[in-house]
């Protein structure tokens, strides 16, 4: 098959774009509207990009009817702040719920039962259930498109705190085989990626 991306919908370059680059790490975002409002989302266009400056990136696209701005890039514009969760498989199903679209004004720790916890140096809270936290401050939003569904922005956040649960790390290394990463396949579907197919040789 060829393609020209320029001769189909949005929607169907997402679907070959999603079904093709996996397994996805899943960012899962927790952020504060400038009203106090929690919010939880996940981001499966989300990675590291730099160690000095500790650098993340996610990617909210617009609402996908609307071309609304979803309410964590909204959140993260107005206070400049966010914190990276890490996933792991007995979260997967809460996780997933914080993927459906809550009204801004809906406290989504307390709509799927997840319980926040004070970060250390940002406003909004950590997920206590996850092992893993990257405080996060605003460094850069990048926008793409005409603002229509389909088009995005590009969140780059500096790492300020770090929690790593002690049981996960072992000389200085976090442990997959103890946390239990999650990864984001292409449509409903979920991975294990702590199999290891391959160790390098050099
Ligand atoms: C595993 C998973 C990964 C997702 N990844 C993205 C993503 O990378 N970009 C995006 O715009 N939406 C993504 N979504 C959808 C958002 O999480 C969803 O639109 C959410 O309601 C946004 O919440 P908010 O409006 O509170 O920010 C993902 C959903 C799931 C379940």
């Amino acid at each position: 098959m060829e393609l020209d991306p320029k001769t189909v919908p949005w929607r169907e370059r997402y679907r070959i774009m999603t079904g093709s680059i996996v397994p996805r790490p899943i960012g899962w975002v927790s952020s504060m509207s400038a009203a106090g409002v929690y919010n939880i989302a996940p981001f499966s266009f989300f990675n590291a990009a730099c160690a000095a400056p500790p650098l993340v990136t996610f990617a909210p696209m617009r609402d996908s009817d609307t071309g609304n701005k979803k309410d964590t890039l909204q959140n993260v514009e107005a206070t400049g702040e966010f914190v990276i969760n890490i996933v792991t498989e007995p979260l997967l199903e809460a996780m997933d719920r914080t993927g459906e679209d809550f009204a801004p004004e809906i406290d989504e720790f307390a709509a799927v039962g997840l319980t926040p916890v004070a970060s250390t140096i940002v406003k909004p809270p950590r997920i206590a259930e996850a092992p893993i936290h990257f405080e996060c401050r605003l460094v850069q939003v990048l926008h793409f498109g005409d603002g229509a569904p389909g088009s995005g922005s590009l969140v780059i956040g500096e790492i300020v705190h770090v929690h790593v649960d002690d049981e996960i790390l072992e000389g200085g290394r976090v442990l997959a085989e103890r946390f239990h990463p999650v990864a984001r396949m292409g449509g409903p579907n979920y991975a294990r990626p702590d199999v290891i197919a391959y160790e390098r040789k050099f």
